[in-house]
Parts: structure tokens; sequence; C-alpha cells
């Protein structure tokens, strides 16, 4: 009997398939549809038939052709399938090691800082970074008018005038005061904004660290004590410390602090000028008005504060030039603190 009359029982068969391993999956290839297999073989016949019955069969041809391939595929899928489920992994595979990530430059800084001041006896405090003016500047003791809101160039909203991106993190100080009662001891890590052109030297966001310390009889001593220890751990136990008077609306009398330039000793170099010493941060006594305006009776409490960049400290211990660095996520120079992990 020639093929084509048998089409409906091959289809039967094509269907009902089975291959129980790759050797027998290719013989049914072979068989069905390899250039001598069945289904070339009723194509040839397929030639040879009536022109009446051509569509009919010429249909029929095409569906056996498609189930076949439909099938073997099927086939081969689940044997893969099956492969899988039961390969085991080779132990006598030599292990690769697994890349480690860093952690970033400014991260670990920031950790080191809140680690040292921990040991200190300061609890970390946390606000938002879109603040109002009053815990950024009112709270903090610059006057609607005053100059000094120069000083740090704002990110205003254009649509709400009291919401700003906050300039410094004393806002978080200001945010603690407000809730909590001396004695006070907290330290501020978070991003600050400021409307600056970015260069190699100043960016529009960076980090800082504040600290505050309220309680009764709290002296500049204590200030000057916490930041020598601070420099010390922080930059090597050599580490000499110098106050120079200057000017925060929220601090009286204001200092900043110049550490012995890191680099060369003290000795003077060009990263210090030639002077042996590099500024590290701005500090001082709380301004009672502060305290007064965040809800703290100046005539029993007083206070010191200090703020330091995050970019700054991170500068000087690994001498970053760019700041631009910091926030481009350039793996070579991110790989560069595997070590510092
Ligand atoms: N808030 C100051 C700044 O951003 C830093 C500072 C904090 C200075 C606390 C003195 C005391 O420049």
């Amino acid at each position: 009997m020639a093929l084509i009359d048998n089409i409906p029982a091959l289809l039967e068969e094509v269907r009902s398939l089975q291959a129980a391993s790759p050797t027998e999956l290719e013989e049914l290839r072979i068989k069905y549809l390899s250039k001598k297999g069945l289904i070339p073989q009723l194509m040839n016949e397929f030639r040879e038939v009536s022109a009446d019955r051509k569509r009919e069969l010429g249909v029929a041809i095409n569906n056996l052709k498609t189930a076949a391939q439909d099938r073997i595929n099927a086939l081969r899928e689940q044997l893969s399938e099956q492969q899988n489920a039961t390969e085991k992994p080779d132990l006598t595979r030599t292990a690769y090691p697994t890349p480690l990530g860093t952690r970033h430059p400014l991260s670990i800084v920031r950790e080191e800082i809140i680690d040292i001041f921990s040991r200190l006896g300061f609890c970390l405090a946390d606000g938002p970074e879109i603040e109002d003016d009053w815990h950024v500047f009112g709270s903090m003791n610059f006057a609607d008018d005053h100059p000094a809101r120069d000083m740090q160039d704002t990110f205003f909203i254009e649509a709400h005038p009291d919401i700003i991106l906050r300039t410094h993190t004393s806002s978080v100080q200001s945010r603690v005061m407000e809730r909590q009662q001396p004695p006070i001891r907290v330290i501020c890590p978070g991003r600050v904004y400021r409307n600056e052109t970015i260069s190699a030297r100043a960016h529009c966001f960076f980090h800082q660290v504040e600290g505050l310390y309220i309680d009764e009889k709290v002296s500049f001593t204590d200030l000057k004590q916490v930041l020598l220890l601070f420099a010390q751990e922080m930059f090597g136990k050599d580490t000499k410390i110098r106050l120079r008077p200057s000017y925060f609306p929220f601090t009286e009398p204001s200092a900043e602090m110049d550490i012995s330039c890191n680099i060369c000793g003290g000795k003077g170099c060009s990263f210090c000028k030639q002077t042996g010493w590099v500024e590290i941060l701005g500090c001082g006594m709380v301004d009672p008005a502060v305290l007064e305006a965040n809800g703290i009776d100046s005539t029993r409490y007083t206070g010191y504060a200090f703020g330091m960049g995050v970019e700054r400290i991170t500068n000087l211990k690994y001498q970053v030039k760019d700041l631009r660095l910091f926030s481009e996520n350039d793996k070579r120079f991110l790989e560069e603190f595997q070590s510092a992990n």
C-alpha cells in the first residue's frame, strides 16, 4: 500500500513517539524527517497523485510534517530537562575566587568617624534632606536678612520658598533639640546640598558629620579635648591640632580647626601650601540664642557643636584630588579601596 493512503495512521503514530535517549531521538528524526525519511518519501509520492486530490493531500502531508517536527522538538526538550535534573556538580573543578565588592570611600570614612565618636559616647541622629527654612536657618540663628545665609548657596523650590535642600546637617541638631532635653550627645551624618558649579574642588552635594553636646557646664575645653582625640584617632597619634577664631551664626565663640598636615607631617608641602597645617572642620560653643530657639534653657545649659565634610577628611586620608570621582561610580577608582574595607 502506498504511504500516501496511510496519512491518518502515520499522524497518530507521530503524535505518540517516545525516546528514552538522545540516540533514540536521533533515530526517530532520521526515520521521519531526514532526506530519505518517511515524510520526504511522501512528498515524492505526492507528485504522482491526480490533480483533484492534490489540495487535500497537500494539507494532510504538511500537517503530518509539522506534527513530526513538534513531537521531536518536545522530546528533545524533555530529554535535556531530565539530563539537567540528574547532573551532579563537578566537585573536582577548580574553585574560582568570587570577586569582592568594595565599600565606597566616603562610606568607609563616614563609618570610621561614627565609630570614633560612638566610642566617646555620641549617639547617631538622622533627619530629612528636604527641609524647611526654620530647621536649616531660622532655628540656627540666621535672621531673615542675615548676610550669613549667603555663605551657603541654597537650592530653593520655586513653588514653596519655605522648602529647601538642607545646606548643612545642623538642621538635624535642631530636630534633636526640639524633641529632647539635655544631656544631648549626638552626631549627625548626612548628605547636604549647595548650589555650586561642579568642579574638582566643589560639588552641588557633599556629606557632613556634625556633632552636638549639651549639658550643664560643658566648656570649650571639652570641645578641644574631644576634637584632639578625634584627630589623633583619625590621622595618627602624632597629629597636632590648632584652633583659629572664625564665625558661624549658631556658635559663639566659633573656631576653625586645622590639623598638622598628615602628608608632610607639618614640615610644609604643596598639599598644605607650605604652611604645615590643613583645615578640617568648623566648631564652637552653641550660641545661647540657638538653645533658646530650640526650647533649651540657656541659663542652665551650655553646649558645643562641630561640623566636618566627609569628602574633605577622605581627601586627606586617601589624597583624592578630584571631588567628582566620588560620584562617578568609576569601578577602577572604587576598586582601589578594596583593601581599606
Ligand atoms: N554647619 C557648619 C557648616 O556647614 C559647620 C559647623 C557645624 C560649624 C557646627 C560649627 C559648628 O559650615
